[in-house]
């Protein structure tokens, strides 16, 4: 068995060997950012100009976007069969069907909605194709924190006087926007999380509650009634197109299926706070 298989791996190498020294010799440039090579030492016909790109982004921009450049390095044609976001955030807007002649560059824009996150995030993005095997991109975006306390606290006071004002108006590009398609986790990181868990604020902790430590059991219908009704005389916002809000039934139902899984009750919660 072992033997067969190194015996298969050698004329591999063979096979590749002569396009392998080509290669080299005709782009020096990329080879430094080739990824590792197949099992057997057999390098992947595709090579990219970066395996990882980083976006830095403006205040207020939701969308980072992101080029890479592709190379096909061997003598055959390469049929790219698959482009495969790990999340229904990023997009990839490549030609399809997608053949690269031997030599011939290709282009693969993508972009990322990033809405309500903050700090540094990264999402990956899988290559399937016929010159080896699958080859995984990384996106990642450097996002700038809002530190305009004078804004937040004028937000904070729409929000005050009106608990629906953060699903309208200006507040909309922020806030309901980025929700748009999708449903589950995703949909709760970009409607929920926003307000929910933004990370290193403990002032903030004071205003949403952190809810990973709920002092109470909750089943799906809790989290259907909250998410649809909001909560009255406070800054929790009803989602449900009943009050003018953006969410269907089919998308609070997808949002209260990942709590309840996401945040089981833990008894501990309830003598932390009381
Ligand atoms: C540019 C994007 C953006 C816009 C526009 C925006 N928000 Fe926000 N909002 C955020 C982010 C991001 C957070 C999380 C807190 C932070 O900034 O660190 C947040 C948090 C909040 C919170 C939770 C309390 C807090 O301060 O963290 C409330 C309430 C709120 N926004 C209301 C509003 C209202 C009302 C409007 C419109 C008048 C609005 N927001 C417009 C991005 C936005
Ligand atoms: C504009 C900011 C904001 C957004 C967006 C928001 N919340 Fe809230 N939420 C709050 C605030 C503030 C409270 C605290 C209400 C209070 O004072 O009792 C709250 C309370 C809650 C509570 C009750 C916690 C308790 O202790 O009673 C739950 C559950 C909850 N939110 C879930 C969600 C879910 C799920 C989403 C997304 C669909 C969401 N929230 C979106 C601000 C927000």
């Amino acid at each position: 068995m072992k033997l067969q298989k190194i015996l298969s791996y050698i004329s591999l190498l063979c096979l590749s060997g002569v396009s392998v020294l080509f290669v080299g010799a005709q782009n020096p440039s990329t080879a430094q950012t080739s990824p590792a090579p197949e099992p057997g030492g057999r390098p992947h016909s595709l090579v990219w100009d970066a395996m990882e790109k980083t976006y830095y982004a403006e205040f207020e921009e939701t969308v980072a976007t992101y080029t890479f450049w592709v190379t096909n390095t061997s003598r055959a044609p390469v049929l790219i069969t698959a482009v495969t976001p790990a999340c229904s955030c990023t997009i990839a807007d490549n030609p399809q069907p997608w053949k690269l002649a031997p030599g011939e560059v290709g282009e693969l824009k993508a972009s990322m909605n990033f809405a309500g996150q903050i700090g540094e995030k990264e999402k990956t993005m899988a290559i399937d194709s016929t010159g080896g095997r699958r080859q995984v991109l990384t996106l990642k975006v450097n996002i700038p924190h809002d530190d305009n306390e004078e804004r937040r606290a004028r937000n904070m006071a729409a929000a005050a006087k009106d608990r629906q004002a953060v699903l309208k108006g200006d507040c909309a590009a922020c806030h309901v926007e980025p929700l748009k398609g999708l449903k589950g986790e995703d949909l709760f990181v970009a409607g929920c999380n926003i307000c929910h868990d933004p990370p290193n604020n403990a002032k903030r902790a004071q205003v949403v509650p952190d809810l990973k430590t709920l002092a109470f059991p909750t089943d799906k219908a809790y989290w259907k009634k909250i998410i649809a009704d909001g909560k009255e005389g406070t800054l929790m916002p009803g989602f449900a197109t009943a009050h003018g809000g953006p969410l269907t039934d089919e998308e609070i139902e997808s949002l209260a299926e990942y709590a309840v899984k996401a945040f089981p009750f833990d008894p501990a919660n309830v003598k932390k706070t009381n």
